[in-house]
């Protein structure tokens, strides 16, 4: 491999030019034709405010805030701000945080740490979790050693079953969670049901309101039915809620509060055990730059609490001109939507559906449901408030692309996946224990060293990821998620090992 860079370095010019070529796949995060992971406000002045503040403070590093004490101050507005919408008390703390996932792993780790100080180190503790959880619980649970329980949700309402959650809790039980709301339907769990059990047991429950804290208090407002799911609620024991969601501000920005300021000293790390300077981190990541964390200031700001009440507006009249569309196109929604509405229909293929809409532009996300709890298939939506304006023309192509799916006739691939999924669900047990694991990755390593080109190859992927990723999505729904996973993880090595 040769070195990528000269020997003399590019102009200003010719470094746009080349990111401009690298950017040329990418799809457009402000344009509202995204139903997946782009929080768009479709305010354009935003946008040049947040590029000055964001040069402003690129170099400034959060890891030594004595240095550079403006990140202290930014960081309490914001997390001051984060309380009064969680309606926390004083004894409330918190830290910003790069994303939702580091929130979670801050709070599991206190949640961690709180039990094994209980308990002892004699027990794997353990997290209970509705299925519909994100997971960013699992992440955190292998990095942490803990193990994760995800239980049943009702199958009508997709929320989770507080019943089912009882059942499943043991003496190893560390933690229990519920979302407000969750991501694959948008629907909120019943948190103060969940409180009491926790309560009742003397255990950490905590509210994952990545998607929904800094949204659902201003659609209450509005009319929506919100169940209680913030502090007010005696049980909760942490709430993450991520401005870089809902509060529309740039990649990068999350909160993590804790009803108890002292249990957040679980979730930081000290160290005066070396010869340097003194270490003590809030946060994951050591150095972190302090840019996000202006740009989610500057963001929240710039709107004040009654730009966020005109954008939750935004949200439900586009919320309703979608549910609307998706009914009269012969889709049920599943559960109470909020932000984010689920659809599904018994006689469509989703996964094709999807690639259909790529087609056209929209990027809408096929979930595989889990047959076993009764979840189907669906299709999710991510609502914000540029989707206002783009809705109607989003639900007219809808409505062509369903009529094109309806009448296409099954592929040979499919007929072969329908086949594999059954021959892999009859090989598979529910879940591996180590040693079957092990086997599983000593095997594979050896095949698709091997096979591992074919398989790019038939997937479509030996020049990067297609637009339209239906198919694939399908093939990883119809084997069990061990080997989903392994398949997934290993294109992902290969596509960035090859830069496509
Ligand atoms: C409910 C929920 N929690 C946590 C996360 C993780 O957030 P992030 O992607 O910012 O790490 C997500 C992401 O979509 C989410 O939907």
């Amino acid at each position: 491999m040769g070195p990528v860079l000269g020997k003399k370095g590019l102009s200003r010019d010719e470094i746009l030019e080349k990111l401009r070529e690298y950017e040329r796949n990418d799809l457009d995060p402000y344009g509202g034709r995204l139903f997946t992971i782009a929080f768009e406000p479709g305010v354009e002045e935003l946008r040049e405010i947040v590029f000055e503040v964001f040069k402003r403070f690129a170099f400034k590093n959060m890891l030594d805030f004595t240095e550079f004490p403006s990140s202290i101050k930014m960081e309490k507005d914001i997390i001051d701000y984060a309380v009064f919408l969680m309606h926390g008390d004083d004894q409330v703390a918190g830290t910003f945080t790069f994303g939702g996932t580091e929130s979670v792993f801050l709070a599991v780790k206190s949640a961690r740490d709180s039990f094994i100080l209980k308990k002892g180190f004699l027990t794997m503790p353990e997290i209970v979790i509705p299925v519909t959880g994100h997971p960013c619980y699992d992440k955190a649970a292998e990095y942490m050693g803990m193990r994760v329980k995800r239980v049943k949700i009702d199958e009508n309402t997709f929320t989770a079953d507080p019943n089912a959650i009882n059942e499943a809790l043991t003496d190893n039980t560390a933690m229990i969670v519920g979302s407000a709301p969750n991501w694959p339907f948008g629907t909120i769990d019943p948190i103060k049901d969940l409180a009491e059990i926790a309560a009742d047991k003397g255990l950490w429950l905590h509210v994952d309101a990545c998607v929904g804290g800094f949204v659902l208090p201003f659609m209450r407002e509005l009319g929506d039915k919100v169940p209680e799911f913030d502090f007010r609620v005696e049980g909760v024991s942490s709430i993450s809620l991520d401005p870089h969601k809902y509060a529309y501000t740039p990649i990068g920005a999350s909160v993590i509060l804790f009803r108890n300021k002292f249990s957040k000293i679980f979730s930081q790390f000290a160290n005066l055990r070396w010869p340097g300077y003194p270490i003590v981190n809030p946060a994951v990541l050591s150095s972190r730059s302090e840019a996000p964390l202006a740009a989610a200031w500057a963001t929240l700001h710039f709107f004040g609490q009654d730009g966020y009440m005109e954008l939750a507006r935004k949200i439900i009249s586009a919320r309703r001109k979608i549910v609307g569309g998706f009914k009269d196109a012969g889709y049920s929604v599943l559960g109470e939507p909020t932000v984010i509405a689920a659809f599904t229909s018994p006689e469509l293929n989703i996964f094709k559906l999807s690639d259909e809409m790529a087609k056209r532009g929209w990027a809408l996300l096929p979930q595989k449901g889990i047959e076993s709890m009764k979840i189907p298939p669906s299709i999710h939506l991510t609502i914000t408030p540029i989707h206002d304006k783009t809705a109607e023309a989003m639900i007219s192509d809808l409505k062509e692309c369903t009529e094109t799916v309806k009448n296409m006739p099954l592929t040979e691939a499919e007929a072969l996946l329908s086949i594999f999924s059954s021959v892999f669900g009859l090989l598979a047990p529910a879940e591996m224990d180590i040693a079957s694991l092990a086997k599983l990755y000593t095997e594979a390593e050896r095949f698709l060293k091997v096979h591992g080109g074919e398989i790019l190859t038939a997937l479509g992927l030996e020049r990067g990821f297609p637009k339209e990723m239906g198919q694939i999505f399908q093939l990883l729904a119809s084997v069990p998620p061990e080997i989903a996973e392994l398949l997934a993880n290993y294109v992902v090595i290969e596509m960035f090992h090859r830069g496509v």
